[in-house]
């Protein structure tokens, strides 16, 4: 998956800012493994993300393999504990269980935040989505899909205790990264206009 380059470096960027797509598993070809290499050569890109104070908050739980089942195990369950009865929705408890086997590598991106304090929460959150950015920019540039996807329970502290985190830590999603399926059309998307979000002050 290449986008046609430019020679001039802005617009090089220009365009790899815009090919850049959400890709779900459903288009992802789980049988096609991701060397662990180029997964790190990914993830050191986004710890090039800005970090205030340089406390490089984030924290990367990797699965993949037969980690992608007890994943959706954990992801199930802590539905079911989460959910009250009357909001149970068997639709999502069976995507929770599922989605995790349709790609080959599935990130939990967390946001550890520096026990001193000294950085605003906001900001290290910030900072981890500027991660995610590199992470899903390189993960495009490679050729690979990617998808940031938030399911409410990992918003619980029963999803801090099934991922093991500490008290000072956070998981902000998870980042499912895979080799798109061969006959996949790379989906194209749109922005509105610049003009109504920008406002020159002279
Ligand atoms: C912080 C964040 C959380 C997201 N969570 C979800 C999600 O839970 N489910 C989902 O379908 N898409 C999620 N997305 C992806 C957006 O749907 C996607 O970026 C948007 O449709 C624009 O498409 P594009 O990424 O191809 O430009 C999330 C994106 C961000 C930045």
């Amino acid at each position: 998956m290449s986008t046609p380059l430019n020679s001039d470096p802005l617009q090089q960027a220009t365009d790899w800012i815009r090919h850049r797509r959400t890709i779900k598993p459903a288009d992802m070809d789980p049988s096609q493994q991701i060397d662990r290499a180029l997964v790190n050569q990914l993830l050191e890109n986004a710890c090039w993300a800005p970090t205030h104070g340089m406390t490089e908050p984030w924290k990367f739980l990797v699965y993949s393999g037969n980690a992608r089942q007890r994943l959706a195990d954990s992801l199930q369950d802590l539905y079911t504990v989460t959910t009250p009865a009357d909001s149970f929705r068997p639709d999502k408890f069976t995507k929770l269980g599922t989605q995790p086997l349709l790609a080959p590598v599935v990130i939990a991106i967390c946001m550890a935040r520096d026990i001193t304090g000294k950085i605003a929460e906001i900001e290290e959150i910030e900072a981890v989505a500027c991660a995610v950015q590199n992470l899903h920019l390189s993960a495009s540039v490679a050729g690979l899909g990617g998808f940031w996807s938030t399911p409410p329970v990992l918003e619980t502290e029963a999803a801090n205790h099934a991922l093991h985190l500490e008290a000072n830590e956070r998981c902000l999603g998870l980042f499912y990264l895979g080799w798109p399926k061969p006959d996949l059309t790379w989906p194209q998307s749109r922005r509105s206009p610049l003009e109504s979000k920008v406002t020159w002050i002279d």
